[in-house]
């Protein structure tokens, strides 16, 4: 099935109402930010399906932003969430959650997988997700990121539904050319064996 419908099935089941913003003034990046956490988890780290925001660099948070309100990054749920939000708001929300130190979700893991899953991020991802994808460098933060949300990711990068960055592309093809698409799954075992 489509990644996408599988994506907003598991929304939607979660009976998860959309909030409307009609604010007066413009309301604080924690306050913006609350709207967020049936979602994203209290202040942004998730503790379900869905990605921890907390710790993300604002700079990334504003371009996926960004992206899902103009549509060149698709989405399930998020293009209509941000077109809610001003460039102000966003960026004050970006703030925020780049402030909050992101909780590592609990969640299970193949250890076997893991520790290949660690050798392939040494080899193709460490030099841009550092610290094993605990820096939030680029993209955000891996390790301990919802394993269910990377898997969606992946798949996004891999049919080309998300753009992927040209040397991540690179590296990612290599990848599947020495391990298929196992070592994607491995890889996704590691990131979440970081608790
Ligand atoms: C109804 C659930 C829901 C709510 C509420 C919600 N989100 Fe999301 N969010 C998602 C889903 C699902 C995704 C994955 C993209 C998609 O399919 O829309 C996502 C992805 C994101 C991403 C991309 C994360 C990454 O690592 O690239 C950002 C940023 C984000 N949301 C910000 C927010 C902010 C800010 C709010 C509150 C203003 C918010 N979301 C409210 C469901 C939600
Ligand atoms: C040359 C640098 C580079 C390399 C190497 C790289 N990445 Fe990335 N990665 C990025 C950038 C930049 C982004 C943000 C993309 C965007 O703007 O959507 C990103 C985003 C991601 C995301 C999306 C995170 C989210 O919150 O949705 C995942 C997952 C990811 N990378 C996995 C990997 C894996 C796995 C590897 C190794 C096979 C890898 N990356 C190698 C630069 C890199």
């Amino acid at each position: 099935m489509n990644s996408k419908i599988v994506l907003r099935n598991i929304v939607l089941a979660g009976g998860v109402a959309l909030s409307s913003t009609a604010w007066a003034a413009t309301p604080s990046g924690e306050m913006l930010g609350a709207t967020c956490a049936a979602c994203h988890g209290t202040n942004g780290s998730s503790v379900g399906i869905l990605p921890s925001l907390a710790s993300t660099p604002a700079s990334y948070f504003v371009d996926s932003m960004k992206g899902f309100k103009s549509g060149t990054r698709k989405a399930t749920v998020m293009d209509r969430v941000a077109k809610g939000y001003s460039d102000e708001e966003i960026q004050l929300m970006g703030d925020f959650f780049e402030a909050q130190k992101v909780v590592p979700m609990k969640q299970k893991f193949e250890s076997v997988k893991a520790s290949q899953g660690k050798k392939l991020h040494d080899k193709y991802c460490e030099k841009c997700h550092e610290d094993g994808g605990r820096k939030p460098d680029e993209g955000g933060v891996l390790a301990g990121q919802s394993m269910i949300y990377l898997t969606f990711s992946m798949a996004d990068f891999l049919s080309g539904d998300r753009e992927m960055d040209k040397k991540m592309k690179r590296k990612v093809d290599e990848l599947l050319e020495e391990s298929d698409k196992a070592g994607i799954d491995a890889l996704i075992h590691f990131y979440g064996s970081q608790q």
